[in-house]
This record gives structure tokens, C-alpha cells and sequence, in this order.
């Protein structure tokens, strides 16, 4: 029997991509905020002096003013079940941030106006689109100097190539910015700053473009350009398609400012409304799984450790995505393919958390202390469902990991383990060779710094980096012979974790090279 729909249809999972320093965090803060789930914004993550709360497990965060780690955070808005997933936001391109963003049904793309799109909001935007996923797109900081909103609206569609639908339209740019026209109520939000006014919710008055009270509040300038725009907008703009916003097609467009918290509440109501609950994934070999089929399957897409120093132990972060979850229940671990009882199951707001009893489709679990878990297994009730749905990436920077101090081998092998299970980087081992330092390697060299800095604090281990000279890594077919391989001087034979051959290559000369001497072998950009 399928599940009834009523708890499916009212979630809503998604995550907020940005280049860094636009405001993913302080939107991520107002709409927890406008939510209703913290009482005082600024609890997420405070800033600078202020900043102590939720997503600031791990102390480099702090020290480093990012995100690493990913929060989970559920609140009930209106009826909705929101589940918002945090990305993290540092400069490097991270895995991490793109595994997060498999569980998603939704993105929220901040852009700063001043700056237009930046390498990293493209960079995740490519993900999001390759995989369908809906996106609404969040002009930020409109209280600063801008740049045209036509001219942003454009970005959108000749950098990004995704049709843009603005719902609302900004009322002046910078010190004029007053408010925002809504489009479809056809009505006027006017903002009001008020002292120290990023703490609670923003004064808003609704009234008609044509009020003189609208007029009053804006230059002449800025009030004949909004109305011009306006116009032209509904003569030569695109037209709205639900259907084509589900494909991922065409963006709904908003302008506030988040640190003010101007048109956060028209972007929570009107994302909530226009996007859509969890649909069917599909699983390898069987087949779209609708979310209402009554067997419970999910995936993990996270794994992390050392979370909370209260809670020494674990995480597997899974995604349900279809039936329901009942703690206790039993399900096939598909990479075992052994039955497993999953009691040790949490419902996560950032570092806090409590027992799940129940969890639906679109929601996000906890799962406490299960060390044969890894990222993207499948947990289902029905065995033949396993799902496909973590992109894997061929890393570009390799580094070797000294242990300097001896006495403390036990911890550093334990920390790498774990760091490895985690996939924070990834590990190549010389099979030809007597030494046997571990080589890892990474999409950005921050990854480094993190598996340093964690095997530190979590398990008190020292460790030197080596840079190594390799760029590049590129996997044997199976049944290639490599000793029968012409191997360029500094192109290393290498195995990786699961003892897959792979070549490693400093640089894109030497595979040219390598391409030219051994006519015939196709190498592979990820294990097969
Ligand atoms: P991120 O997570 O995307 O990296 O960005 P974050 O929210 O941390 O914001 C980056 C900076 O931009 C912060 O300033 C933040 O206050 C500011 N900001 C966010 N939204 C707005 C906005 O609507 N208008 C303006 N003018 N600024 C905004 P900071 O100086 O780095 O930190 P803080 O000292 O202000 O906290």
C-alpha cells in the first residue's frame, strides 16, 4: 500500500549555494530566522565575535571564518517540513559540497549584486543543473551599490544559459533601496530599517505602486526607472512555467538584502510554494522509486566524525527517499548486503540532537555508530535497491603524510582511517615500493589542512606534509598489463584504496606523452 502523501508533499529539502562571502550564512541565519526555528538571528553561525553556535563544529572553521562541515537543519514553517542542508562554502572546489548537494530537491543560489556570478556559484550551478535540480536565485546586498538589475537578470541567462523569472523587483538599488515590487500579488513590500535591525524580523508595509506613499520613499529617478523596468518586464520578459523551474530550467528571481533582512520572507513563502517535494530517484537496475512506494530505501551522502566533542563517535548522514523510516526497522546495507537494525538513528539541528522516531521521504537521518557504513551505500528494506547517486571526482593535488612522531603510529593510522572512510581525500599506495608513507590526494589542497588538522585534535596525532609532484590521475583499464607499459620518467604506477592500477601524472604533457608511446590504452578519469 503507498504511503499516504500528505507528509511527503508538504517537504521541502534543499541547500543554498554561493561563492563565498555573498551571504549564503546570513541568509541561511534570516530564514531560520523567518521561520521561526531561532528566536535572535545570529545564532547559526555568529559572526566574527558573535559567531558560536550551530555550524561551527570544528574549531578551523572558526579560525578560518568557513563553513567546513555540513549542518542539517529541520524546522516547520507554515505547515512545511523544511529541511535545510548547509553547504560548505570555502574557497577549494570540495566533494563535500557536491555530495550535499545529491540529497537536495532544491537550490537556493545567493549572488551578491554588486558582483554579478562569481567562479564558485557557476562551478555549483553546473552541478545543480546536470542533476535537474530546481534552482531560485537570491540577489543579495541590494543596500549596497549594485549593478543593473536588468544587467544581473542577464548574467543569468547568457553566463548561466537558465531562463530568469523575476518575482520581485528591486525599488531603487543601494541607499535608495526602499523594497520590492512583488509581480504576481501585483503589490509593493516597502522595508524599513530599523537599529540593529539584522536581530528580528523586518518592519514591511504592503500597499500599490501608485501610492503616493511609495512615491514619498523614493527619488524621482529610481521611482520612473522601477516603473519603466517593470513594464518592460511584462512585455519582453519571460513567461513563468512551473514546469520548467522543475526542470531546473528557469529561475525565480528575488532582490533583498539578507543582512537587513529585506525580502527574506517573500523568498522563504514564495520558495516553499513554487518548489516541489521529493520525487522519484532512480535506482540502479530496478527503476524510478517513487517517494509514496511503502518500503523504505535511502543513501548516505555524508560521513562524519568527531562532530561534537560531546559525542565522540560517528555520523552517516542518509537521505530517505522513499517509505517510511521507523526506528528499529530492519533494512539491507547494499554494499554488504547484510540486514542491519537501525536503532541509533538522530534527527540533527546543527550540534544538537534527539532520538528520530519516524523520518519521510525528503528527510535527513542521523545514523550513530555504524562503522560499516560509506558514503553513497544504500540502506533499503527491499535488497535489489541500490542507488547511484554520488559523483565522484578525479583528484588534481597529491601530497604524502608523514608521521614525525613514532609513538603515536595507533593514533595516526586510526585518524587517517576514519578521514578516509569519511572521504575527505582520497589515498594512493606505490606498490613497487618499499616505502610506504601514504600518498593522498585531493580535488584542492584545504582538504590537506583538514585531515592535518583533525588528526591533531581528534586523535592528538602530528603529521608533516610532502608535497608531492603529481597533477593528475588516471585509472588502468581492467586487464591492462602495466608491466608492459612505456611509463614516462616521473609518471608514477600507483594503487588506490581499493588497489585499482592508476598512473599518476605531474603534468598534461607528460599525458600526451604517455598517449603517444603507448598507442591503445585508453585510460580512465575515475575507476571503473
Ligand atoms: P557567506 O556565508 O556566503 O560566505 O557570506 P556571509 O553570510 O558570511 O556574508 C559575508 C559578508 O557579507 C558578511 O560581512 C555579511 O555581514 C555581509 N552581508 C551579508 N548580507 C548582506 C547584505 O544584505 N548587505 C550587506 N551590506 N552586507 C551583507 P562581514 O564583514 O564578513 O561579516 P560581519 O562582520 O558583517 O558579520
Amino acid at each position: 500500500m503507498p504511503l499516504p502523501t500528505e507528509e511527503i508533499q508538504r517537504r521541502r529539502t534543499f541547500a543554498i549555494i554561493s561563492h563565498p562571502d555573498a551571504g549564503k550564512t546570513t541568509l541561511t541565519e534570516k530564514l531560520l530566522l523567518y521561520g521561526g526555528a531561532v528566536q535572535l538571528a545570529g545564532s547559526v553561525t555568529a559572526r566574527k565575535s558573535q559567531r558560536a553556535a550551530t555550524s561551527d563544529w570544528m574549531e578551523l572553521e572558526k579560525k578560518r571564518g568557513i563553513s567546513i562541515t555540513s549542518t542539517v537543519l529541520q524546522f516547520e514553517y507554515h505547515g512545511y517540513k523544511i529541511n535545510l542542508l548547509d553547504t560548505p562554502g570555502h574557497r577549494d572546489f570540495s566533494e563535500d559540497t557536491y555530495r550535499v548537494l545529491t540529497a537536495v530537491d532544491a537550490v537556493i543560489m545567493v549572488i551578491d549584486a554588486g558582483k554579478g556570478i562569481e567562479s564558485q556559484t557557476r562551478k555549483l550551478f553546473e552541478v545543480c543543473r546536470k542533476r535537474g535540480v530546481p534552482i531560485f536565485t537570491f540577489f543579495n546586498k541590494m543596500d549596497r551599490p549594485t549593478r543593473e538589475p536588468l544587467a544581473l537578470l542577464d548574467e543569468l541567462e547568457s553566463v548561466l544559459g537558465i531562463g530568469a523569472f523575476p518575482v520581485n523587483w528591486p525599488l531603487g538599488t543601494g541607499f535608495e533601496f526602499r523594497g520590492v515590487y512583488d509581480r504576481q500579488g501585483k503589490q509593493v513590500h516597502l522595508f524599513e530599517k530599523i537599529p540593529g535591525g539584522g536581530q528580528y524580523v523586518a518592519p514591511v508595509s504592503v500597499t500599490e505602486l501608485s501610492d503616493p506613499a511609495v512615491r514619498a520613499k523614493l527619488d524621482e529617478e529610481s521611482y520612473a526607472k522601477a516603473v519603466e523596468e517593470l513594464e518592460m518586464l511584462d512585455i519582453a520578459g519571460v513567461e513563468y512555467s512551473p514546469e520548467l523551474v522543475h526542470d531546473g530550467k528557469l529561475t525565480p528571481v528575488f532582490f533583498g538584502s539578507a543582512m537587513n533582512n529585506f525580502g527574506v520572507q517573500l523568498l522563504l513563502d514564495n520558495f516553499l510554494e513554487r518548489s516541489v517535494p521529493p520525487a522519484a530517484r532512480v535506482a540502479v537496475d530496478v527503476g524510478a522509486i517513487e517517494p509514496q512506494d511503502e518500503k523504505f530505501s535511502g543513501f548516505i551522502f555524508k560521513i562524519q566524525a568527531n562532530m561534537d566533542p560531546r559525542h565522540r563517535d560517528r555520523i552517516a548522514f542518509l537521505r530517505v527517499c522513499s517509505g517510511r523510516f521507523d526506528r528499529d526497522m530492519q533494512v539491507t546495507h547494499s554494499r554488504t548486503g547484510k540486514k542491519v537494525r537501525l536503532s541509533n538513528a538522530h534527527r540533527l539541528f546543527a550540534k544538537d540532537r534527539e532520538t528520530m522516531e519516524e523520518a519521510w521521504p525528503g528527510d535527513i537521518i542521523g545514523l550513530v555508530g555504524y562503522n560499516d557504513f560509506g558514503i553513497g551505500d544504500t540502506l533499503a528494506e527491499d535488497p535489489r535497491v541500490r542507488y547511484d547517486e554520488i559523483p565522484r571526482f578525479p583528484p588534481e593535488c597529491f601530497a604524502f603524510l608523514h608521521n614525525p612522531n613514532t609513538g603515536k603510529f595507533k593514533q595516526f593510522r586510526q585518524g587517517l582511517e576514519q578521514l578516509l572512510q569519511e572521504g575527505v581525500v582520497q589515498l594512493f599506495q606505490f606498490p613497487d615500493s618499499v616505502q610506504k608513507v601514504p600518498l593522498l590526494a585531493a580535488v584542492g589542497p584545504l582538504q590537506f589542512e583538514v585531515v592535518q588538522y583533525r588528526l591533531q585534535s581528534e586523535y592528538g596525532a602530528d603529521s608533516r606534509l610532502e608535497n608531492a609532484p603529481w597533477e593528475c590521475a588516471k585509472w588502468l583499464p581492467a586487464g591492462t598489463d602495466s608491466k608492459a607499459l612505456r611509463l614516462p620518467t616521473d609518471v608514477r604506477l600507483a594503487e588506490d584504496s581499493s588497489g585499482r592500477p592508476a598512473l599518476l601524472f605531474p603534468n598534461t604533457w607528460t599525458q600526451r606523452y604517455f598517449g603517444e608511446i603507448n598507442a591503445g590504452i585508453a585510460l580512465l578519469d575515475l575507476p571503473a
